[in-house]
Order: C-alpha cells, then structure tokens, then sequence
C-alpha cells in the first residue's frame, strides 16, 4: 500500500475509534447498564445538581451508566418560582444541559406537590379561583420553558389521602385533573405522569390511585397519561419495618395501569438499609437482599414498563441517611462510586455476563 493511503487508513481508522461509544467496560470491570438495557428501556437515576456541579467522578458515572435523568429538587415549585410569577430557572437548565450534553432524556419533577412549596403560595390566603390561575401559571410556565427538552413530567406528586393546599382550596381530585389539562394545553406531546410513594404493590391506596387514573382517562382522552411508583421501600427486618411489596405484586398493580392504556415506570426506587451496629454499615445479608429486591423489580419492570429510575444511583448523595435515621446504603453504587451487590444484580438481570467485581488482587 502505498504510505498516502495507508495514512488515510489510519487517520480513518481513528476517526472510527474517536466516535465508537466509550469502552464497553467501566474503570471497574463492569459492563455500563446502559448498554445493556433494551432500547425500550430507560435507565434512569434521580440527580442532585449541586453533585453534577462538584463532584466530576459522579457525573461521569452518571453518564456511562444511565439513560435518563430526573432532577431530585431543581425544578420543584420552591426552586423554580420562588417569589410569585418570577421564574428561576438556573439549577434546572444546568441539570438540562448536562443531560444534554451527555445525551441522557431528562424526565421533570415536580409541578404540583404539598412540599417544597415557597412560602408566598403556603402563606396566602387564596380564593380557589385565585389558586386555579396560580397552579395554571406554574405549569404552564415550568413546560413551556423546557418544551422539547423535557419529554415527560410528573405534573401531580402523592396526591393520595393527603390534606393540602391543593386538596383544601381547590378540590381532591378536581385539581388533579385540572393540572394535567394544563399540563397538556402547555405542550401536548409531553408524557404526563401522576407520581405516588407507598402504592408500589396492590394495595388500599393503590386501588385509589387505579381508580383516580382511570377517572382521569376517561375525562381526558388522548392526553398521553401515565404512571409513577416511587418504590421507596426497606427491608422487613426487624422491628416493624414495612416489607416491600413482592416483585410479583408490584408486577401485578403495574401491569393493571399498564392494562388500562398509560405508561407505569418506577420513578424514584431506593432500598434502604439500616446502618448497623455503631453505624458498622449494613451486614453481607442485607446487601444481598437489597439485591434481590432491585433484581425483582428491574424483572417487572422488563416486562411492563419503559422506565425504571433510582433516587440517585450512589450513596455518597442519598436522601435517606437525612430522611430516615439509622438508615442509608439505599443504592446500587457505594460511596466510594463502586458497584455493590445491588448493581451486580442489576446488570445480571440486563443480561450481562462478568458483572461481579473481580476479587482484589491478593498479597
Ligand atoms: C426528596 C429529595 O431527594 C431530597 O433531596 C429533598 O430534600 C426532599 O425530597 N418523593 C418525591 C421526591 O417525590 O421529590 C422526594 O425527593 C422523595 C420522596
């Protein structure tokens, strides 16, 4: 060959290199979920944008190993309308832009929720009709400014037997429905989902959220509804810890949304373990029945749903140790960013092969 073309092999060759997707195996021998998941699935994980902001490691593992993202406070009402009608969108589009700069969707969360609320709207005194505008502008705002950069939103967040604002001005359920018809007027090609914690099998307040969704469907026709478990659960032991719900239970309460036409995702799963002894951390036991459970539900999920999201993916920025005391190590990754049984199953579960941490190397 003579040495010009045997350049431009080589200059092609590089190039071919340059663009082919990172290397299939991450620093630590493991195979990326996201490239073993099936397309149809997104692999997603809650984000703190402060994290992204500081911490490169993290938001590097982030982007190899997910699909999707979820802003864990960014774009709630406290953070994106702070004072009444003045929008701040900045912690939301950096997380965007992340996102899109490492091709990962981002899924929107939250519009409407009791928490998080600012003070101004938790402090009014509002007449419904003067609440109504007010839920209508934050929606409408919040959509339209990410319209086309965020495809899917949970509009209504656990809703369920809860007292609130919403529930005391306006109405439960009309407020719920009067926010996904504003949510779909702001940009009809949005996936448009109702978010609730503790109705991740079939339950009492899962049959109320069956029949509010189907209520919904039928009022609403055409607007692209959907679904979210949140799957925040720990394991049984000991002392009155609420089980989490059987993979074939959640499977069944998934497949009845499913069966009614919308999209059900588990939207912020973590499984919570407690610290143990003297905070000795969770024994190998728990971790293998951690395991179990992300194993369980990641099946239900291949076979019902589109999305399966964690609230975050490492323990070096959960939202447990500050929510639930004696409780932590909810994720698959630990704090140092390495994969934990939880993730080896995971990835076995995807189909992959070699997803065991190699032992260290001994001596
Ligand atoms: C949590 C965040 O992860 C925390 O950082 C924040 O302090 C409180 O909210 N259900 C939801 C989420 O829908 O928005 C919550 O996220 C967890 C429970």
């Amino acid at each position: 060959m003579a040495p010009g073309a045997r350049t431009a092999v080589l200059v092609l060759a590089c190039a071919v290199l340059a663009l082919a997707p990172a290397a299939t195996l991450a620093d630590d021998g493991q195979p990326p979920l996201r490239q073993l998941a099936p397309p149809q699935l997104a692999v997603g994980t809650g984000v703190k944008g402060y994290a992204l902001s500081s911490d490169a490691d993290y938001a590097a593992k982030l982007a190899s190993e997910y699909t999707q993202v979820t802003p864990e406070n960014e774009m709630k009402w406290d953070a994106t309308e702070p004072s009444r009608d003045d929008f701040d969108f900045s912690r939301g589009d950096a997380v965007v832009d992340y996102a899109e700069s490492n091709g990962l969707a981002v899924h929107g969360h939250t519009l409407v929720w009791n928490e998080q609320l600012p003070s101004w709207l938790t402090g009014g005194h509002w007449r419904k009709r003067e609440l109504i505008t007010i839920m209508k502008n934050h929606i409408q705002t919040v959509m339209r400014h990410y319209k086309g950069r965020v495809r899917s939103w949970d509009v209504v967040n656990e809703a369920i037997g809860v007292k609130s604002i919403w529930s005391q001005v306006i109405g439960y359920p009309d407020y719920v429905k009067l926010a996904f018809q504003f949510a779909h007027e702001a940009d009809p090609d949005a996936r448009l989902f109702y978010n609730e914690i503790n109705a991740d099998g079939v339950s009492g307040k899962s049959r109320s959220m069956y029949k509010l969704m189907s209520s919904l469907k039928r009022q609403l026709p055409g607007v692209p509804l959907g679904v979210g478990l949140q799957m925040h659960v720990s394991l049984c032991a000991p002392l009155g810890a609420r089980c989490p719900p059987s993979a074939a239970d959640v499977e069944r309460n998934m497949k009845r949304f499913s069966d009614l036409g919308m999209d059900v995702d588990v939207s912020e799963m973590d499984v919570r373990l407690e610290d143990g002894e003297n905070g000795s951390g969770p024994t190998p036991e728990a971790l293998d029945k951690q395991a179990d459970v992300y194993r369980g539900i990641l099946k239900a999920c291949l076979d019902v749903s589109r999305c399966r999201t964690t609230w975050g993916f490492t323990d070096r920025f959960s939202w447990i140790p500050g929510k639930y005391d004696g409780y932590g190590y909810a994720l698959p990754f630990d704090a140092n960013l390495q994969p934990k049984p939880a993730f080896d199953a995971l990835c076995e579960a995807l189909g992959g092969s070699s997803c065991s941490p190699s032992p260290p190397p001994s001596g």
